[in-house]
């Protein structure tokens, strides 16, 4: 079965497709020009939907089956900061390393070396049959000083539950066995099973 993924984030394009081998996974931007979507919505199930909506009506395919992520990192010393926000934290334009930074910086503001954090990811699918959406959650803390040039964003100072190492630090395979996304993916895919049977009627 054949997703259209609504993202051009790349370390969730390869996170995706490595969880989905089984599906035809093809980002947006290899079907009509990518454009922006404005993600004004207040929690990560809105703006999953929101993408997944605008990339839908944008194909103008009634049979695509579209699929998107939103995703971020919540800091407990930082009130839930910077949550949805995750993406523009160090400003509209910031680079993944900006945002990163940003966060480090904010977390010794507060005399802190470390907080407890967690990610969050929602998934959306829309398609004709209607709408679903799927979470999942990693716990753990962030440290201020980044380890390691694995992952992508906020990887190098997350520290999984368990571990004492950094996303950075630690292989793919760990990731994604632990992931938020992995988890809100692993739910979703009951949700494609039902896709499928219906279409094969
Ligand atoms: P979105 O693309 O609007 O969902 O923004 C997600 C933000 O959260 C980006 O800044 C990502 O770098 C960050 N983020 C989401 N998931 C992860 C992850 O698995 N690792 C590191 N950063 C992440």
């Amino acid at each position: 079965m054949k997703l259209v993924l609504a993202t051009s984030n790349k370390g969730k394009a390869r996170e995706i497709t490595v969880m989905y081998s089984d599906f035809e996974v093809i980002p947006y931007s290899e079907l009509i020009s990518p454009f922006e979507i404005i993600e004004d919505a207040p929690d990560f199930k809105g703006n999953a939907l929101i993408k997944a909506r605008a990339v839908y009506k944008a194909l103008g395919d009634e049979e695509a089956i579209v699929f998107s992520d939103d995703s971020g990192i919540s800091v407990e010393v930082l009130d839930g900061a910077p949550g949805v926000f995750s993406a523009r934290y160090g400003g509209e334009e910031a680079s993944d390393r900006d945002n990163l930074e940003k966060l480090m910086r904010e977390v010794k503001k507060k005399g802190f070396s470390s907080s407890p954090a967690f990610y969050t990811a929602a998934i959306a699918i829309v398609c004709k049959e209607g709408e679903y959406t799927t979470h999942g959650w990693m716990y753990g803390d962030v440290v201020t000083e980044p380890r390691g040039d694995g992952g992508f964003g906020y990887d190098p100072c997350f520290v999984p539950k368990g571990y004492d190492k950094t996303l950075g630090e630690l292989d793919d395979g760990v990731k994604s066995k632990l992931s938020h996304r992995s988890q809100a993916l692993a739910n979703a895919k009951p949700v494609l099973g039902v896709i499928r049977k219906m279409r094969e009627r």
